[in-house]
């Protein structure tokens, strides 16, 4: 199964890197397609790199990559033919191009030129490389490089949107001095940081492998009349931040979401939902096939006792509004009999730690994830966050500012470590 997932420099950072803590597994074999780009002359170090993070390396070049840097080269650090041509009866007799598609588990383009990047999207197979592709089922990811202005272009961001929707992991691309004169973002990010990315994303330990794991995410909303609703700012990116973490940690994912405006992973089963009483029925339903249940969506307390069928016209005086309560849901998962392993997740404008500990006891968690929601940067809408996890025995771990990627990555590592032990 493929895994929807943006990689950003921002990985760079992940000094806890799971790879730290676990030991690597065998060599993994990697496809490197090289485009024509000025980058393409890294491309000799990117092959360094990625054998030091034990992959076993093969080079295909498009016809323009040879412009920028040679094959002798690749074959040089590589120690393997390169390939570079459709219909080449001497490589098709050593190993043609529908067994390197077989033999992959991973192929890297980088550079990716906005031209590739527009064949792939579109199923062209009219070059070794983009037939590869087609022909392979391993998991591609494209690390773009090319001028700052034909990244912003529309059809290119379009493109890299339908790229990751058909689930081909995406390697930002880098800002900067474009060689070209151009100041912004475009370039090929460092080789020995994409090889990084790549280790990380190819030796995840499978820490949560057979198990599944429902995760809520979002905002629930809930109607008022036919146009009016009561709801929070939740963007849904810390909960499918999670699914995306638990996919690579080898988990079956049920995704149960809010309304939200970002593109959902990849996952086993997807359950949109709008109201907090739709999204505890999707639980309810999911309740005996489920190992661990992650709450993270932003349940409303509360809704309108009375939906009104009609538009409620303005009277110019005051109205009251009368809510009722919705079911906790989290509460009804931590306090069944048998319960999956239960985290929570605690929005807190202050005593972010008593707060979360009250939660993490009434509502029978496991583990809580505590934001103070106060901060800036942290909680609600943003790309990042700041976690205090709280564990049943009162265990405090504090996860810095960080990505929602690299911050759902450790907690997906520690509830997979403590179901292990
Ligand atoms: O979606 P993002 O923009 O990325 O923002 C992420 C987040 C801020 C929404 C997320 O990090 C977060 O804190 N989620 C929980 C928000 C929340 O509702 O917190 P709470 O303290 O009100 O609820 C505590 C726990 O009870 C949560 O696990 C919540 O899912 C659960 N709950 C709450 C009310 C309810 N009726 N049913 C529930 O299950």
């Amino acid at each position: 199964m493929s895994v929807q997932f943006v990689v950003t420099p921002v990985h760079l950072s992940f000094k806890e890197s799971i790879l730290t803590k676990i030991q690597k597994l065998p060599h993994k074999n990697l496809v490197l397609g090289i485009c024509g780009g000025i980058a393409a002359y890294k491309c000799a170090d990117l092959v360094r790199r990625l054998k030091e993070q034990n992959f076993d390396v093969r080079v295909v070049m498009t016809q323009a990559a040879k412009e920028f840097i040679t094959p002798m080269t690749l074959q040089a650090v590589s120690g393997h033919p390169v390939h570079s041509e459709l219909f080449d009866a001497e490589m098709e007799a050593a190993m043609g191009h529908i067994e390197l598609g077989k033999w992959a588990d991973y192929i890297l383009i980088a550079p990716a030129t906005a031209n590739t990047i527009a064949k792939l999207v579109h199923g062209e197979a009219n070059d070794l490389l983009t037939t590869l592709v087609l022909a392979s089922q391993a998991q591609v990811i494209v690390a773009p490089a090319m001028n700052q202005q034909m990244w912003s272009n529309a059809t290119t961001q379009q493109n890299i949107k339908n790229l990751i929707q058909q689930g081909i992991i995406l390697i930002e691309p880098a800002s900067g001095v474009q060689a070209c004169g151009d100041v912004g973002v475009g370039r090929m990010p460092e080789p020995a940081d994409i090889a990084n990315m790549l280790a990380d994303i190819a030796f995840q330990p499978q820490t949560l492998k057979s198990k599944h794991i429902v995760i809520t995410a979002g905002p629930t909303v809930e109607p008022i009349d036919p146009v009016r609703f009561l709801s929070n700012h939740s963007s849904g990116k810390m909960g499918y931040a999670l699914a995306r973490a638990a996919l690579q940690a080898g988990a079956k994912v049920t995704l149960i979401s809010g309304p939200v405006n970002i593109q959902p992973p990849k996952v086993d089963t997807f359950i949109s939902v709008t109201t907090a009483s739709q999204m505890f029925d999707a639980v309810k339903q999911n309740f005996d096939q489920t190992d661990i249940f992650i709450g993270c969506a932003a349940v409303a307390d509360y809704a309108p006792d009375k939906v009104s069928e009609q538009k409620i016209k303005k009277k110019g005086e005051q109205i009251n509004l009368l809510l009722k309560p919705n079911p906790d849901i989290i509460s009804w998962v931590g306090n069944q009999k048998d319960k999956p392993f239960v985290v929570g997740f605690a929005a807190e404008s202050e005593h972010l730690q008593q707060n979360a500990i009250k939660k993490l006891k009434t509502k029978g968690l496991n583990l809580i994830c505590a934001n103070d929601i106060s901060q800036p940067g942290v909680g609600f809408n943003s790309s990042s966050n700041r976690i205090l996890m709280i564990d049943d025995n009162l265990d405090e771990t504090l996860l810095e500012t960080d990505s929602k990627d690299n911050l759902a990555k450790k907690i997906i590592f520690e509830i997979g470590s403590k179901i292990i032990n």
